[in-house]
């Protein structure tokens, strides 16, 4: 995939309408207040909209929020799934649910931080939306609805895309969390405007496209998580550019039972022992390190204050579960990334939610603050860690995408970035 794409800076805004997609998708209370507990995917896009402010730019900033859900009786089949009861499944709790996705809270939060008022359209591609943009004067920002209350966005419907795009003149994506996905308004609108990208997704090319493309040697590449099978594009395709490969967190217990360990209660993906072997042959093969646990904290249920202790790794016994890296595979991961130019970490080493599981991160954590290799933190898991834990200063790039950038690292083409203009 072609990483060199055009930005904001390679068109001309002025007096423009731009529509600028962002990853808005911030996690809310839970309580339904609309309050947003992480603002950080806002602040992220802070640059690009106040450069086409600065720009003399109209600027349509639009996303997705949640995963809304069309229909009362697709709402209702979901429920039924999710194992809860007829009675309690009602057309109010439906549409509490959308209103729950609405945008009015995103827009409050980036009029503060932007310190002007944002004008929210009703809807994304409706009459209240059109007319909001027809008559947007440059130095203001409307922000458009829930791009997934309409239903071709996920299809990406092209004639929703063309709609979207009428409404403007130029196509600016800064949604880097979103740009694994081919939607109506992370691609397909790319068909119909001028796409360039903006400050947050060039920077995240840079970064992370760097480190696989052209990284600094050598190349440590940490990573955990639970499943093996969420990991394996990751894993194959790291194979390939990295020195060494580092494993730790729940999918680790999956390559122990593959080499005949014993994993007691601990997470175990039957199905994936013979792809860890593969791996390990693969690793070799290719003259990759590939550094597993040698030791393991082991508990004796999933709890927070649950009994623990240190055994080798391997040698779990029954009713005893793993849930974060032991003593010396901490020292042993730490020597590994020391010397390293380039860490990339994505995925915890262990149950890192609990204060008693959490030392594994932590150490790994704390040894990336310390190198003065390049560390790029994938988003989602690993991103939380760092920052829960107060590492996320003292990294070089905390990945905005969860999803967005497990694809990237898998080498797979987003099609998102695909679809703006090469440089
Ligand atoms: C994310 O939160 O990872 C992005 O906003 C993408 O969201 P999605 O998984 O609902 O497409």
């Amino acid at each position: 995939m072609n990483y060199n794409k055009k930005t904001v800076k390679d068109v001309d805004v002025q007096g423009k309408k731009v529509l600028l997609r962002c990853d808005f998708n911030v996690p809310m209370a839970k309580d339904g207040s609309g309050v947003i507990t992480d603002d950080k995917r806002i602040r992220a896009a802070l640059p690009t909209i106040q450069y086409l402010l600065d720009q003399g730019a109209a600027v349509i900033a639009c996303s997705h929020m949640g995963k809304p859900v069309a229909t009362f009786e697709s709402y209702k089949k979901k429920q039924l799934e999710k194992g809860k009861d007829e009675a309690s499944i009602t057309e109010e709790k439906w549409k509490k649910s959308l209103a729950e996705l609405r945008m009015e809270p995103v827009a409050a939060r980036l009029g503060e931080l932007l310190g002007k008022s944002v004008i929210l359209a009703d809807d994304v591609v409706g009459p209240d939306a059109q007319a909001k943009a027809a008559a947007l004067k440059p130095g203001e920002v409307l922000l458009l609805q829930n791009t997934r209350f309409e239903k071709g966005e996920t299809k990406n419907d092209p004639a929703l895309a063309k709609a979207m795009a009428s409404m403007a003149e130029v196509y600016v994506s800064d949604a880097f969390g979103a740009v694994h996905r081919a939607h109506a308004s992370t691609a397909g609108v790319a068909d119909y405007l001028p796409a360039v990208s903006g400050f947050l997704i060039q920077k995240e090319l840079d970064f992370i496209g760097g480190a696989l493309a052209n990284p600094k040697r050598p190349l440590v590449a940490i990573l955990g998580g639970s499943k093996v099978s969420s990991k394996i594009g990751v894993i194959n395709n790291l194979l390939e550019i990295a020195d060494t490969i580092i494993i730790g967190g729940g999918m680790a217990y999956t390559f122990s039972a593959a080499q005949g360990g014993k994993v007691g209660n601990s997470l175990l993906e039957e199905d994936w022992k013979d792809y860890s072997l593969e791996m390990i042959q693969k690793a070799k093969d290719k003259g990759v390190k590939l550094l597993l646990p040698v030791d393991t904290v082991i508990a004796d249920a999933f709890a927070p204050d649950a009994n623990s202790q240190v055994v080798k790794a391997g040698e779990i016994p029954d009713g005893w579960e793993g849930l974060d890296i032991g003593p010396e595979t901490v020292k042993l991961y730490c020597d590994a990334v020391a010397d390293a130019g380039t860490v990339i970490w994505n995925g915890p080493m262990g149950v890192f939610e609990f204060e008693k599981f959490a030392a594994g991160t932590k150490a790994v954590a704390e040894a990336l603050s310390k190198t003065s290799a390049i560390t790029i933190i994938g988003g989602g898991d690993s991103a939380a860690a760092v920052q829960q834990l107060g590492y996320a200063d003292k990294m070089t790039h905390i990945s905005t995408g969860g999803g967005a950038s497990l694809e990237f690292m898998e080498g797979k083409e987003l099609p998102g970035v695909a679809c703006l203009l090469d440089k």
